[in-house]
């Protein structure tokens, strides 16, 4: 007979804790928001947010090209959330979707039953992929859909080839996983990484055919078709076709990471499609939940899929999450595909993106000594900033040149400082070299907003780095 289990003390009734409510969030000032954030979320963040005049802005709302303030200010955003904004902000279609959605009362976890939507998502992102690109995993980050990337890759090189090569100054994402494949102690800080893993150059054939004759073990390499965090850097089509061919002739199974490069930023769905070549494993993020949801996929080639899993043994190992394909952001990314094509954004991101860059090529003949160089395709742009010391006058240069390392990131800082203080626009940084200023603004961006950023951009460098540093520096102790 069971001994009957001891009575533990009475409990006392749940009592709700002091919870702060929807209405109170909304109407919360600055200083709490502050407050708070540094309290529970990050107070390091906050050092760098101080230091760029962020933490004194509320956003209230926010639509197409623009933020609004607490001020009732317009921003213009050409930072885009790395990327996540392809359709602006708050897009009405994407809104009118997500509210029909709603309305409906349709369900959303779908782990017990198909869903009709994640079904229409995969064979959309499947139609919209080159090849046979045509096995579909969602989930709901780029770090995510890139672990699952490199799941399916390992499995499908098999055992005997665990060693996986990937770039310098990459990012894929900061869980385990793919944080062992991102380059740069900025993320990677003491963690215990996996795997026995081989960097090479970004853009080096030579050095990737080295690390895959020198090593039979190697079975994926995993790269960003143009590196975001890196400083917006591409390799040429001749990189990309002799890694195809290098990958066929090894057996080496190719991982192209598009969270950042892909849905059309670059005038093309995915940005390995400027090549002419396909990759074997691609991942989607960012702008697939349609700037309003977590939402992002793993594309594999059939033959890759079914290498690795595809048997009722197989199933549950690469099943998705409990929100993978989660109904609400699965008919959000099924209206985002449609949206990209049907307004022609794609095509926007090619032409408006060049025109971008014409300009800001042309702000680069005007100010030599600052600017040091514009790249990108469509709407992944980075502009590089000389070093510190060589925007200074000539007397100056030398003395200042001994602290170019440690002042690396500083004039991107004032410039964007004084861009949001001054012009209402927000641009962003990229984390490894920090003397570019990255632009994604979203894809619906038209001529006319790319001429009120030059205009700004213009303005700002036209004061000279000597009242640049000043205004900055005044805006510090302001
Ligand atoms: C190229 C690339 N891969 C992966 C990721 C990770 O995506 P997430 O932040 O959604 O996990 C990012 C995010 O910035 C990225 O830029």
């Amino acid at each position: 007979m069971d001994t009957p289990m001891p009575e533990g003390p009475a409990l006392a009734p749940v009592h709700k804790p002091d919870l702060m409510s929807v209405a109170d969030a909304k109407a919360m000032d600055v200083p709490t928001m502050t407050e708070l954030f540094k309290a529970h979320l990050n107070p390091g963040q906050l050092h760098f947010m101080k230091l760029l005049g962020f933490h004194k802005i509320k956003i209230e709302r926010a639509e197409g090209m623009e933020y609004v303030d607490q001020n009732g200010r317009r921003i213009l955003d050409f930072f885009g959330g790395f990327g996540s904004l392809a359709l602006g902000h708050n897009h009405p279609r994407i809104l009118e979707t997500r509210k029909a959605f709603q309305d409906e009362k349709r369900h959303e976890i779908a782990m017990a039953f198909m869903s009709q939507y994640a079904a229409a998502l995969a064979h959309n992102i499947a139609a919209c992929s080159p090849g046979d690109l045509d096995m579909v995993f969602l989930g709901s980050s780029g770090s995510e859909a890139m672990e699952a990337a490199l799941k399916v890759a390992e499995r499908a090189a098999g055992p005997d080839r665990p060693m996986v090569v990937y770039a310098e100054n990459s990012f894929h994402g900061k869980t385990k996983g793919v944080l062992s494949v991102t380059d740069g102690p900025l993320y990677r800080g003491e963690f215990k990484l996996l795997g026995d893993n081989i960097r090479v150059p970004f853009g080096d054939i030579e050095a990737v055919e080295a690390a895959f004759r020198a090593h039979p073990s190697i079975g994926v390499i995993c790269l960003e078709t143009i590196q975001g965090g890196g400083g917006i850097i591409e390799a040429p089509t001749e990189y990309w076709q002799k890694l195809r061919a290098l990958c066929d002739e090894y057996g080496v199974i190719w991982v192209a990471d598009e969270v950042q490069c892909g849905l059309g930023r670059t005038g093309r769905f995915y940005a390995f499609e400027h090549h002419g070549v396909v990759p074997d494993v691609t991942a989607l993020a960012k702008s697939l939940g349609g700037g309003k949801c977590a939402m992002a996929a793993m594309i594999a080639k059939r033959d890759i899929y079914m290498k690795a899993y595809g048997t009722p043994k197989t199933a549950m190992i690469h099943a998705q999450a409990t929100f993978g394909g989660i109904g609400e952001a699965s008919v959000t990314a099924l209206e985002t595909i449609n949206i990209l094509y049907e307004e022609g954004l794609i095509d926007n991101a090619a032409e408006t993106g060049a025109y971008l860059i014409a300009e800001l090529k042309r702000l680069q003949a005007k100010y030599p000594k600052i600017i040091k160089d514009v790249r990108g395709q469509g709407f992944m742009v980075g502009l590089e900033f000389h070093d510190f010391s060589q925007t200074l006058p000539a007397v100056l240069r030398p003395a200042v040149a001994v602290l170019d390392d440690k002042l690396k990131g500083s004039l991107s800082g004032f410039v964007g400082a004084l861009l949001l203080r001054d012009h209402d626009i927000l641009v962003a940084f990229t984390e490894y070299n920090r003397n570019v200023i990255r632009l994604e603004p979203p894809l619906i961006c038209e001529r006319a907003h790319v001429d009120r950023f030059i205009e700004g951009f213009d303005a700002l460098l036209g004061r000279g780095i000597t009242a640049i540093v000043r205004d900055f520096v005044k805006s510090q102790v302001s």
